[in-house]
């Protein structure tokens, strides 16, 4: 099982646009499970699901085992670990280590080719745990100033918790979204990108599509829309690159 952890610190940075569409992506090439550890609830919202009250995801840091948590969604190789709503992370002291435990206890990589994490805008103990299982974080960006600063701190944590996990370094792509070739200040931001990190690490942009805003009211991704819209396009092309390097 290949584990893709989509993160960045930076919320509005389509995490959750990508999360859903690259999880209903690729259960089109293999049985996906996709993690709703923000507890906005969103992903779950994307895949045609309600946030839970009572169990989901989170509630892995209350004792219980994470497939008591899982649900079927809007396709059929994709099962979803929704999130709990209201679950405070901060009233709990310690919760390293739980996802990595419960994913090794409960045989999961046996069941799926592909785990996607859909992860909170905050370096908090919900994101770490997601880094600790990650093969692959995938880091979508609006191509701003602040959207390359935000890269550059999430790489910074990156490093910082291999270190912290004595693992090695997760394989990172960095995911333009939102793009419009045609703003000068979108261009010049993605140079700087591919110029700091390396090219090999640079997807092919998301340009900017309503759709993709629009999708989570019907709560199916794009990706499976019949009509080949911009963002479907995108989206494939994106998790055609990802599985020709993971
Ligand atoms: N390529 C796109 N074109 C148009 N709208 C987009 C695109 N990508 C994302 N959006 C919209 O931008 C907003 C932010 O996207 P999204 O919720 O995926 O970001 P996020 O990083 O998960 O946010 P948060 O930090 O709150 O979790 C949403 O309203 C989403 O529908
Ligand atoms: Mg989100």
């Amino acid at each position: 099982m290949k584990t893709i952890v989509v993160s960045n610190r930076k919320g509005g940075s389509a995490k959750t646009t990508t999360a859903v569409n690259i999880a209903s992506g690729l259960a089109k090439h293999g049985s996906v499970l996709l993690l709703d550890f923000d507890t906005q609830g969103h992903a779950s919202i994307g895949v045609g699901c309600d946030l839970n009250e009572s169990l989901g995801v989170h509630s892995i840091f209350e004792g219980k085992t994470l497939s008591e948590s899982f649900m079927p969604t809007v396709h059929e190789n994709l099962t979803l670990a929704p999130a709990l709503s209201f679950f405070d992370v901060y009233e709990y002291a310690n919760l390293s280590g739980v996802l990595k435990q419960r994913l090794q206890d409960e045989n999961i990589a046996d069941f799926f080719d592909y785990c996607v994490i859909d992860t909170p805008p905050t370096f908090d103990a919900l994101l770490k745990n997601s880094l600790e299982v990650a093969d692959v974080v995938l880091i979508p960006f609006v191509p701003h100033h602040l959207g390359v600063i935000a890269v550059g701190q999430m790489m910074r944590a990156l490093y910082k918790s291999a270190i912290d996990f004595h693992r090695e370094l997760a394989d990172v792509y960095i995911l333009p979204v939102m793009y419009n070739p045609h703003v000068n200040e979108h261009k010049e931001s993605v140079k700087k990108v591919k110029i700091s990190f390396g090219e090999s690490k640079l997807l092919s942009p998301i340009g900017i599509d309503i759709k993709l805003a629009q999708q989570f009211a019907s709560g199916s991704p794009i990706i499976l829309d019949e009509k080949r819209s911009k963002g479907m396009k995108d989206y494939n092309k994106c998790i055609q690159e990802l599985l020709v390097k993971i």
